[in-house]
């Protein structure tokens, strides 16, 4: 039988000529975080399956029915990690960051697995940027958190897009909301899917983001959290909006949001756009003061979001934004012969090793089809090398651009080519000015 070559479903490439998009959206997403002190964690895509189950909640879709879990050959439970905050949190507490000053403001880009129902903007495996900040319980970092990701949608020039925050509450408040669910949703006892059966005794609250349409159909008019809150809460939410309104970042409060993961308190908020579909949430996060203690450390309140990518970039297309262009070839070196091979060759590598780009032929092409895979190629410069050229060591350089030649020495060319692309911008500059 043929080997398949297909991916799994759920799944996508970035095929070379796309990559560059994904390397923008990083590298912004990762600058703009810096801009707020947040420095790059790595951690391992996968994880100790108990680590998911008692951070994210046994009762969530996300653990009850979309982890990749599997035994490794030491008979361990394995899971790939279905969202970045859980191997996060781990790292802080086994490394003893907490030791170091407080906050600890980590983030990351990460693979994630989920296995959901593959839809425009819904994939089993995707990526998210998320940001953590271990170790602070004020409504002041909610509040910057929030205008970290309100920024980042700014940077990349996005409008299309809404704040929606809410608190979900404290364990003390949420004891009697919990109470008041329970009552609610046992009148509809019969109506409820099997899984919300099971959720009503163990956690009524995820009975609020079950995805069947009969189960969500009949949590619209369920109590709402806001209601319930505890007078530490309430104050803390209040100083949330008051700070969000101080940085002028427009939200709605939304009492629905509670978020599919159980690991939240407080404040939680998700920033959704019309423009993609369904699957319109591209950031989600909160305060998630209980999880640290959870995990077995002391209390640690802290807070995050993720932005899942692949969302984010439908969103860009969908507002028709773009990106900036794609990195092309400095200068392609085409050679007419074996030993005009060899000088190209030579000066190509001198190039790159002033990081500058350069490529020559390494295919064999006739001159022709190396000029035409210059073009291709989008080379800013190119040069032909033959007989003559390596006999007197000089050679034509030409501006693909504006089609100009001048003729270089090829002695030292490498050091001198990188002022000439100086000279030949700041003309190309001054052009545009007088315009
Ligand atoms: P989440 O809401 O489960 O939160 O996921 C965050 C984002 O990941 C979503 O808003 C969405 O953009 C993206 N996402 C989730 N599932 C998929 C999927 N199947 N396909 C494509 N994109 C998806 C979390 O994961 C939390 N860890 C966020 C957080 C960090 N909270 C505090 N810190």
């Amino acid at each position: 039988m043929a080997l398949s070559v297909k991916s799994i479903k759920g799944t996508q490439d970035v095929l070379p000529n796309e990559s560059y998009k994904n390397r923008f959206i990083e590298q912004t997403l990762l600058s703009v975080a810096e801009n707020f002190g947040f420095k790059e964690i790595r951690t391992p895509v996968f994880e100790h399956t108990e680590l998911f189950q008692r951070s994210v909640g046994d009762t969530t879709d996300v653990v009850e029915k979309e982890m990749y879990t599997f035994l490794d050959k030491g008979e361990r439970s394995i899971t790939l990690k279905p969202e970045g905050t859980a191997g996060a949190a781990r790292a802080f507490l086994e490394h003893g960051l907490f030791n170091d000053t407080m906050p600890q403001k980590v983030c990351y880009v990460t693979p994630c697995y989920r296995y959901e129902k593959p839809q425009a903007g819904r994939l089993r495996e995707f990526h998210q940027f998320g940001v953590e900040c271990f170790g602070t319980a004020s409504p002041a970092a909610d509040a910057e958190v929030i205008s970290l990701a309100n920024e980042i949608f700014e940077a990349l020039d996005i409008t299309d897009i809404k704040l929606y925050i809410n608190s979900i509450g404290c364990p003390v408040c949420r004891k009697k909301y919990h109470e008041e669910l329970k009552k609610y949703f046992e009148k509809y006892k019969d109506e409820l899917c099997e899984t919300c059966l099971k959720r009503l005794e163990k956690n009524p609250m995820r009975i609020l983001d079950c995805k069947s349409p009969v189960c969500s159909k009949i949590a619209e008019n369920a109590p709402v959290v806001t209601d319930y809150l505890c007078e530490e809460c309430s104050d803390h939410f209040e100083k949330v909006k008051e700070y969000l309104n101080e940085l002028n970042i427009e939200f709605e409060i939304n009492p629905k949001i509670v978020r599919g993961l159980d690991y939240y308190t407080k404040t939680v908020f998700e920033f959704v756009s019309n423009s993609i579909g369904a699957q319109g949430t591209v950031c989600g996060g909160g305060r998630y003061d209980g999880l640290l203690e959870e995990l077995g450390s002391q209390h640690i309140p802290a807070l995050g979001f993720a932005i899942g990518l692949e969302r984010l970039m439908l969103l860009i297309d969908a507002q028709e934004i773009g990106y900036p262009t794609e990195n092309t070839c400095d200068i392609y070196i085409a050679a007419m012969d074996e030993s005009a091979l060899k000088k190209a060759m030579k000066i190509t590598n001198d190039i790159r090793c002033q990081c500058i780009s350069a490529q020559t032929d390494i295919v064999g092409r006739s001159l022709k089809a190396q000029m035409k895979f210059a073009d291709k190629i989008k080379a800013k410069y190119s040069m032909v090398l033959g007989t003559n050229e390596i006999e007197s060591n000089k050679a034509v350089l030409k501006n693909m651009d504006n089609g100009e030649k001048i003729e270089v020495d090829l002695e030292n060319f490498a050091d001198n080519f990188q002022e000439i692309m100086l000279r030949d911008e700041m003309k190309a500059f001054e052009e545009l000015m007088k315009e």
